[in-house]
């Protein structure tokens, strides 16, 4: 695994946008997969300034999503179709046909969870996946003990997962309790995987990724076995970690 190590959270950004539009103009046709959340919003703000002042194209570009609760509309503001639109795609010349998120709102969410597979396969699967990790481990919604051989499918959100992710929310008890997600088995069939973490609250669950025995009951363990990860946190985040390689 390699680890890159910035002072802060900018430059953590710079780094994986750098990272990331590096892959898109070595390869204008990748499929990217991509992530939610805090971490990655300063990363996707960099990738829009340079689509503007350096026209980075994202015409040929297929993004497939982690993860997506169920039971919100499209258009609710918390919605991770929402949360992709206003962070990032909205602001690229994304073709909205090369789009995928799985849809919390199918009437068969089973059919759902394989079709989104499938089309991942149809694609010739994710060459480089985008991660945070949660602080218990989660990777997409993988919550802990989800198996490692699970492909998408329905998981209930634990109430960490929930508590954490409530500050987007008027209330916790708004915070969908369950999602779609990616499996383990389809996260680590992305040909690249890399992972963003900030701030000491993910120190810990930095040091359990790197030095965890690998245990279905800390999910993001599983990458140690994954043969190309590149962790870009910064000093904060890998406060447990000595020896770190750039
Ligand atoms: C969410 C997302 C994950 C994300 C994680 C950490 O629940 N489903 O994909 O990595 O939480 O989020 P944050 O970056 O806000 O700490």
């Amino acid at each position: 695994m390699k680890i890159i190590e910035t002072n802060n959270y900018q430059e953590m950004s710079e780094k994986a946008a750098h990272f990331l539009i590096k892959k898109v103009q070595d390869n204008p046709a990748i499929i990217l997969g991509m992530a939610t959340g805090g971490t990655p919003e300063g990363m996707y703000r960099l990738l829009i300034d340079d689509h503007k002042n350096n026209h980075t194209s994202y015409q040929g570009v297929t993004t497939f999503n982690l993860d997506e609760y169920i039971g919100l509309p499209k258009d609710d503001a918390n919605s991770y179709y929402s949360y992709m639109w206003k962070t990032l795609f909205d602001h690229i010349d994304i073709n909205d046909e090369h789009v995928h998120l799985p849809n919390g709102l199918a009437t068969n969410i089973e059919e759902e969870c394989k079709n989104y597979e499938r089309l991942i396969k149809q694609y010739g699967g994710i060459d480089v996946q985008v991660l945070g990790i949660g602080e218990n481990g989660h990777i997409g919604f993988n919550e802990p003990g989800t198996a490692f051989d699970s492909h998408t499918h329905v998981i209930e959100l634990t109430d960490s997962t929930r508590e954490a992710n409530s500050r987007y929310f008027s209330n916790i008890y708004e915070v969908p309790k369950e999602a779609i997600t990616m499996g383990i088995h389809t996260i680590m069939q992305a040909k690249e995987i890399v992972l963003l973490a900030s701030g000491e609250r993910k120190a810990e669950a930095l040091n359990q990724l790197l030095h965890a025995e690998i245990s279905e009951a800390f999910p993001a363990s599983i990458l140690q076995k994954h043969s190309n990860v590149t962790i870009i946190a910064d000093r904060d985040a890998l406060k447990h970690i000595s020896h770190v390689t750039v």
